[in-house]
């Protein structure tokens, strides 16, 4: 149980640092400025993670994992959409892609780890995180005129 864990929590980890790395990406694309400051904010929302995640290992005997990218893996195909994409649309829509897959993983975890009081206080923020990330995503696409504007307070007359 306790391998089943690091190992599980790790990978995890691994997810963060990915997703991070798919934050810069997506950060340098956007335009619009709204979203810009809301795609900065979630990519420190991830760093969050790596810390609260690396804390969370250690405790259970882990060791600390490193902080290098993979993106072998689960993120590939999100941030190749993301170095493709061409204006914030796209770009948006593979960090949709990419936060599917975090709140997947994270809800997953949630479920196999549920005795666990320690994990569970870490894995449900995280995962109220990935939720906030995904619902904000998915908001703005829903309505992809608003990436015309600058955001909310486009709505006052300019300068
Ligand atoms: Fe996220």
């Amino acid at each position: 149980m306790k391998d089943k864990l690091i190992k599980r929590l790790t990978s995890l980890h691994q997810l963060d640092v990915d997703a991070i790395h798919a934050y810069d990406e997506a950060i340098k694309r956007m335009e619009n400025t709204h979203v810009k400051q809301k795609l900065q904010e979630y990519k420190h929302d991830h760093e969050m993670h790596l810390d609260n995640l690396e804390e969370l290992i250690i405790s259970k005997g882990g060791e600390r994992p490193n902080r290098k990218r993979d993106m072998k893996g689960m993120l590939l195909e999100g941030m190749t959409l993301l170095r493709s994409s061409m204006g914030d649309e796209q770009a948006l829509k593979a960090m949709k892609q990419n936060e599917e897959l975090t709140n997947k993983k994270y809800l997953e975890a949630l479920q196999e780890f549920s005795s666990d009081p320690d994990c569970m206080k870490v894995l449900e923020h995280n995962y109220a995180d990935e939720r906030k990330h995904l619902t904000f995503i998915k908001e703005t696409l829903d309505y992809p005129h608003h990436l015309d504007s600058d955001g909310p307070e486009e709505s006052h007359p300019q300068m």
